[in-house]
This record gives C-alpha cells, structure tokens and sequence, in this order.
C-alpha cells in the first residue's frame, strides 16, 4: 500500500508542476511511474484494505455503496468504494483527471463513455454554467467506449479522454479502489463532478434543440458508431436522490 501511495504522489507531483494540464494527463501512462502504479495496485488485496471478508459489515452496509477516504490531498485523491451485491454507482465523470483503477475483488458490469464534445469533455465551463446544466437537465452527446464485466485484478486507467464517465453495478459484493490525480476540485468546475443518465437514442426524435447543450441534432444525420447521449443529473452540491453513499474510515494498514 505504501508503494502505491508514494508513486501516486510522485505523479501528482509532476502533474502539479506542470499546472495539470490535460496533455500531461493524457499522456500520463507514458511515466514510468505509472506503468509502476498499474504493477503496484495489482499486489493490493483485502488484508491491505483491513476488510474481513466479502461480507465484512463494517464495509458492506445494508443500503448504499460505502466510501472509504484512505488518502486527500490538494493534487491526488485515493478513495475505495464497496459496492453490495445490486447497488450501482451512479453515471459520473472525472474531469481533467487521470484515473488508476483497480478491482480487488467481486464482479461488476463496467460501462464507460466519452463526451463528444470537447468543451464538455474537458468542463471549459464555468461554475454557474456547470449548475445550469444541471438545474436544466441539459443533453450532450457521448460514445460507449467500453462496455465490460470485470473482475478481481482488473484494472484500467481512466483519462481525460478516455473512460472518463462511467457507471458500475455490481453482480456481486465487490471492492475497487480508485487513485485520482489530480482529485476533484471544490472551486473549480474544470474539475468538478457531474452525475449523468443516459438517455435511450429512441427517446431522439421527442427531443428539441432546446433539450441540448451541444450540437447534437444538428450532425444527428451521421451519428459515430455506440453514439449515446446523456443527461445532466446532479453535480458535486446535488447528487441524484437515489444515490445512497456512506462514509466509513479506513481500517487497513499503510505498510
Ligand atoms: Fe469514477
């Protein structure tokens, strides 16, 4: 766990000294820090976690996904969320942030999408937008890039880019952990969270313009391949009603 913790704060380090700016995030898989990390987070198992078993009440509650803060600070973030058997996390982004996942261990459907828009891909936004995009129920238009179930040991690195929104519902009680860098920021809608339903493409016809923050109907003539499109539910103030998130400190060891 140590090792991981420090070469997630060497990357934070050199993403900040470069103002964490989106073509170091995007290419961040090239560090070999993080190629490291990727090998790191693989050695990482419920013993680590200071979890029981697969049913450890502490972690596992009878409703809602438990979050689990393990380290925060202003340039990186690392949180672990247990999901019982059933729950989803909600459809969600990760603005201007890079990723590194890691399942420890159950089973969960995983679907990622990519905003199309660049403006909305990378939040170029500002804070009273970003509320009005919620308070509106605005639609922006997206691509599913990838749409799995994954397992313990899998893992993936989330972009700016790429994988940035994603839902998770699990099929069984299962833990991953996330590694955020930078973290969300509590000024900044750049990189502020935002939470999405995704809207049936048949439901496209019995939408207007006025529906859309982006162009969407206007090049719906030559829709892209696992073209999607998204609706803004709830934002970092607000999350979506049925979304049910406990806190829970962490009882794993650092070593
Ligand atoms: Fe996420």
């Amino acid at each position: 766990m140590r090792k991981s913790l420090t070469l997630a704060a060497k990357l934070s380090s050199m993403s900040k000294s470069q103002g964490h700016c989106q073509s170091f995030l995007r290419n961040i898989e090239k560090e070999p820090a993080s190629q490291m990390l990727v090998e790191e987070l693989k050695q990482l198992d419920l013993r680590n976690l200071g979890i029981l078993n697969v049913l450890d009440p502490y972690y596992f509650k009878k409703e809602g996904i438990t979050k689990v803060e393990i380290e925060r600070t202003e340039d990186y973030r690392v949180v672990m969320f247990c999901l019982p058997k059933g729950t989803k996390m909600y459809l969600h982004d990760h603005p201007n942030m890079a990723i590194y996942f890691q399942q420890i261990f159950g089973t969960m459907k995983i679907r990622c999408l990519d905003k199309i828009n660049e403006k909305f891909q990378y939040n170029e936004i500002s804070n009273d937008e970003l509320l009005e995009l919620t308070s509106s129920s605005k639609i922006i238009s997206a691509k599913v890039s990838f749409n799995q179930v994954m397992k313990a040991r899998a893992s993936q690195v989330i972009l700016p880019n790429r994988y940035n929104c994603h839902e998770m519902i699990a099929l069984e009680n299962s833990c991953f952990i996330d590694y955020q860098i930078p973290g969300y920021s509590a000024i900044s809608a750049s990189r502020k969270i935002s939470y999405f339903e995704e809207i049936k493409l048949q439901n496209l016809p019995n939408l207007s313009k006025a529906d859309f923050a982006d162009n969407t109907l206007d090049c719906s003539n030559s829709v892209p391949e696992n073209f999607t499109l998204l609706k803004y539910e709830g934002n970092s103030t607000q999350p979506p009603n049925d979304f049910i998130i406990n806190e829970a400190l962490f009882r794993g060891v650092y070593q």
